[in-house]
């Protein structure tokens, strides 16, 4: 693993947006993938700078989210979809119909984990960007979830549903379910970009990295990843 520690949030983001806008330069056809949440919102200003400076193009990548609510429609102002399009794919010249996000329309649901398994089997990620849940998930990956799937659907941990409860109005509308891509799917990336920030991630950083690997701590598995890099500052970072 390899740890980047940052004074300043600002410079973290830069650094990691680099990691995303360097590949997207020598590969015009990249395939990233994707998170919502705090996390990543500072890397996503980060490129929209820099394709409004026409530093880079996003017109040939192609791009995986890791998970969506179950029971939102995608035009819900929570959704995933509503997210990624609202923080970043609006903001770039990338073609929406060459980013992929599982679809959590109830109805349907029993069968997009196989429609969105079949989807990325065509491709392989070049770099996964992640952050890391309270409780040390990744994706919507749970403590407890075996190492070995690939997109399922779960049911959100209590903790998950209390540390997202901050986008809705009250804890109660914020879906028990999501679909998920697997660990399995996560670990087939060949790069991975984690950034944690804050004294909240500072325990699942450390177990992440100083851990055993444990299904309970589901990020642990990134120790057997060849190419990880952990972004930081010094409050997640404090533990280590
Ligand atoms: C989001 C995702 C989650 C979040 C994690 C941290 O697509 O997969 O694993 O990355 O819950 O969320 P934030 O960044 O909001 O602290």
């Amino acid at each position: 693993m390899n740890i980047h520690i940052f004074d300043h949030e600002e410079q973290l983001y830069k650094e990691a947006a680099r990691r995303i806008i360097d590949l997207v330069q020598d590969r015009p056809k990249a395939v990233l993938g994707l998170a919502t949440g705090s996390s990543p919102l500072g890397v996503y200003k980060e490129l929209i700078k820099s394709y409004q400076s026409h530093h880079v193009s996003f017109e040939h990548v192609t791009t995986f989210n890791l998970d969506e609510y179950v029971g939102l429609s995608s035009d819900h102002p929570q959704s995933y979809r509503s997210f990624m399009n609202r923080e970043l794919f609006n903001h770039l010249n990338i073609h929406l119909k060459n980013t992929f996000i599982p679809s959590g329309d109830s109805i349907n649901i029993h069968n997009e984990p196989d429609r969105y398994n079949a989807l990325l089997s065509n491709y392989q990620i070049d770099l996964q960007l992640l952050g890391i849940g309270t409780n040390g998930h990744i994706g919507f990956n749970e403590p407890g979830t075996p190492f070995d799937l690939l997109t399922h659907v779960v049911t959100l941990d209590s903790r998950t549903r209390t540390d997202n409860a901050r986008f809705f109005h009250h804890l109660d509308q914020v879906p028990t379910q999501a679909i998920t891509m697997g660990i399995q799917s996560i670990m087939n990336a060949k790069e991975i970009v984690l950034i944690a920030t804050g004294e909240k991630k500072a325990s699942a950083v450390k177990a992440m990295i100083r851990g055993p690997i444990d299904p309970m701590l589901p990020a642990s598995i990134l120790q057997n990843h060849p190419n990880v890099h952990i972004y930081l500052n010094h409050q997640s970072a404090k533990d280590l």
